[in-house]
């Protein structure tokens, strides 16, 4: 039995449900000789700005326990590099290509998104709403109101498919997520980042030259997923779910709780083809359990 592993986001069918996350695979050029790309449902890229940026100064990465923090800071080439060096590679692979953008405000959102319109080779936009390393007081999806002033303007401004990423760090993210979706986003995505920090005792000083953080990795999983379920009944477009998936049972259990798709992040810099084994996992667990089709699972929590 061949189980249908294809689900959809917005007008964008995927052959499956597994995708890597925005920041942690670059541009994709960087794993091309270590995977075989065409097999991933999906490649998101690192977040791209107007212009070009250079993060935030290191150290901007530190290990901890069961995961990692991250301070980059939105290092980018900018929207142009990206089109004229990054998205031919990306082009060539055959495999829908989502753009993640950010920006320090809404008119440069709705600039991005016009611009992404008109590339061809784009089969969707990710709004990144949930950048921790920016040194605003405030993420955009940190706040209702503005997630949905933004993607509404972002809406208009493109036929593309909208997904949008939200931080974990809300006391409610079912509101957040509600006002993404009176907005008409196509699809939310999470989770990004939890706010956090590493102190090294000697020195007495924080590890990251940032101060504090982002966490992701295995850490994040059980959280993640508690977020993941709780949109998934809240709203009615798909979910993204990602935080902690290093193999292909952290990746089920996304998709039982609700996730229509999975994205790898962490788990790439441990093992590189994790997301590639992933995809071979689920497909032979659907071929173990004789379930014909992925959609079977999606949100089969009994609770
Ligand atoms: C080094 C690093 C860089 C990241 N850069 C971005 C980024 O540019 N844009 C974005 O939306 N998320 C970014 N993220 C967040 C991931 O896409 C993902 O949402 C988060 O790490 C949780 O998944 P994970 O635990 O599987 O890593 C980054 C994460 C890491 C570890």
């Amino acid at each position: 039995m061949k189980p249908d592993l294809s689900v959809k986001i917005g007008k964008l069918k995927l052959k499956n449900p597994v995708m890597v996350a925005s920041g942690t695979f670059g541009y994709a050029e960087e794993f091309s000789s270590l995977m075989d790309l065409k097999k991933l449902g999906a490649i998101v890229t690192k977040t791209i700005t107007l212009k070009p940026r250079k993060g935030n100064p290191p150290p901007r990465t530190v290990e901890t326990a069961a995961g990692m923090l991250n301070a980059i800071g939105l290092e980018n080439p900018g929207i142009k590099v990206f089109i004229k060096d990054k998205l031919p590679f990306l082009k060539k692979i055959g495999v829908p290509i989502i753009v993640s953008i950010s920006a320090d405000n809404d008119s440069e959102f709705v600039e991005l998104a016009k611009i992404l319109n008109k590339t061809n080779g784009v089969s969707a936009i990710e709004l990144n709403l949930s950048c921790p390393n920016l040194g605003t007081s405030r993420m955009v999806s940190q706040l209702d109101k503005a997630t949905y002033r933004v993607v509404r303007a972002v809406r208009a401004a493109t036929k593309l498919t909208l997904i949008t990423k939200l931080t974990p760090n809300v006391t409610d993210i079912g509101l957040i997520a509600r006002a993404a979706t009176a907005a008409d986003t196509d699809a939310i995505s999470l989770v990004n980042t939890f706010l956090a920090m590493a102190v090294d005792k000697d020195s007495r000083r924080p590890k990251l030259a940032n101060v504090t953080g982002g966490l992701s990795g295995p850490a994040i999983k059980p959280i993640a997923l508690r977020m993941v379920w709780e949109v998934s009944r809240t709203v009615y477009v798909p979910v993204i779910g990602m935080g902690g998936i290093m193999n292909t049972e952290d990746a089920m259990e996304f998709i039982v709780a609700g996730a229509t798709a999975v994205a790898v992040g962490t788990g790439s810099f441990v093992n590189p083809s994790a997301s590639i084994e992933i995809v071979d996992g689920i497909k032979r667990y659907l071929q173990a359990q004789k379930i014909k089709d992925i959609e079977d699972l999606i949100g089969s929590i009994k609770c």
